[in-house]
C-alpha cells in the first residue's frame, strides 16, 4: 500500500479483534513517534505503552467508551509536559552537545532563543504549546501505523482525573494530552464499512 492507500484504508476503530500486533510493527510506530517533528524540537512530552492485559484493563474506568479500550492490543498515552523548567532546557543543550559533539558556547544564541521564548510565557500557554506538539507526535504515529496495517483509535474521551491518576503521573509537571489505542479491527466493527466524510478539495484547499 502506497501512503494515501493507507490512509484511506485507515479509520477510528471502535471495536478490536482483541489480538495482539507484532513486536515489530509496535516498535515502528514508537520509533516513528520518535522520529516526530516538535517546535524547536523540544520534544515536550514522553509516551506511556500500556501492553498488559491486566494494565489495560485497569484503565477501563477511565475511558467513557469501554468498547475501544477493551478490545484493543496496546495503549499508548502521549503525556505533554505543562512545565518546561530551566532544568529540561539543560537537558535539552546536554543532548544535542554530546550527540553532534559541538561545546554549548556554539549553542548559545539557539539557546538564548528558547530561554526567551519559555520565559515569555504563562504556564498555561506552554502547557497548550506542548499539547499541539504532542498532536503532531500522535498524527504521525497514526499515519506510521496505517503503513504497517495496524489500526487505531485516536482517543480523548477520557476522565483526565481517573488517567492520570492510574498512571501515576505528576500533575504539577505533565498531563495526558491524548490517548492511542492500537490494534487489529474486529470483522464486526460496523464502522469499517462506512463512507469516509471529509471536505470536499474545493472546500479543504484554496490555492492563491
Ligand atoms: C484528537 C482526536 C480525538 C479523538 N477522540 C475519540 C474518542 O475519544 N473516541 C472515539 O471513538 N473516536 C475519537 N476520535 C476519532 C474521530 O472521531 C475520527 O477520527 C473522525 O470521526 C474521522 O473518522 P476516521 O478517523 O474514521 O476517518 C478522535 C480523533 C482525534 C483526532
Amino acid at each position: 500500500m502506497n501512503y494515501l492507500e493507507a490512509l484511506r484504508w485507515r479509520y477510528s476503530v471502535k471495536k478490536f479483534s482483541g489480538e495482539k500486533i507484532s513486536k515489530v510493527a509496535l516498535e515502528n510506530i514508537l520509533e516513528a513517534g520518535r522520529l516526530s517533528v516538535s517546535s524547536m524540537g523540544l520534544q515536550p512530552y514522553k509516551l506511556i505503552v500500556v501492553e498488559s492485559d491486566e494494565e489495560i484493563k485497569r484503565l477501563i474506568p477511565a475511558f467513557y467508551n469501554e468498547s475501544q479500550i477493551s478490545t484493543c492490543s496496546h495503549l499508548v498515552a502521549i503525556v505533554s509536559k505543562t512545565k518546561i523548567d530551566p532544568d529540561y532546557v539543560d537537558a535539552y543543550f546536554a543532548h544535542i552537545s554530546d550527540e553532534r559533539g559541538i561545546d554549548m558556547e556554539t549553542l548559545s544564541v539557539f539557546r538564548n532563543n528558547i530561554d526567551k521564548f519559555v520565559s515569555s510565557y504563562d504556564t498555561n500557554t506552554l502547557s497548550h504549546w506542548s499539547e499541539k506538539q504532542a498532536y503532531i507526535l500522535l498524527g504521525t504515529m497514526i499515519t506510521a501505523a496505517a503503513e504497517e496495517m495496524v489500526d487505531t483509535c485516536p482517543m480523548e474521551g477520557f476522565r483526565h482525573d481517573k488517567l492520570s491518576e492510574a498512571l501515576n503521573l505528576n500533575l504539577l509537571e505533565e498531563r495526558v494530552a491524548v490517548v492511542l489505542a492500537l490494534g487489529k479491527r474486529a470483522d464486526d466493527d460496523v464502522f469499517q464499512n462506512l463512507k469516509k466524510i471529509r471536505k470536499p478539495l474545493d472546500k479543504f484547499i484554496k490555492f492563491i
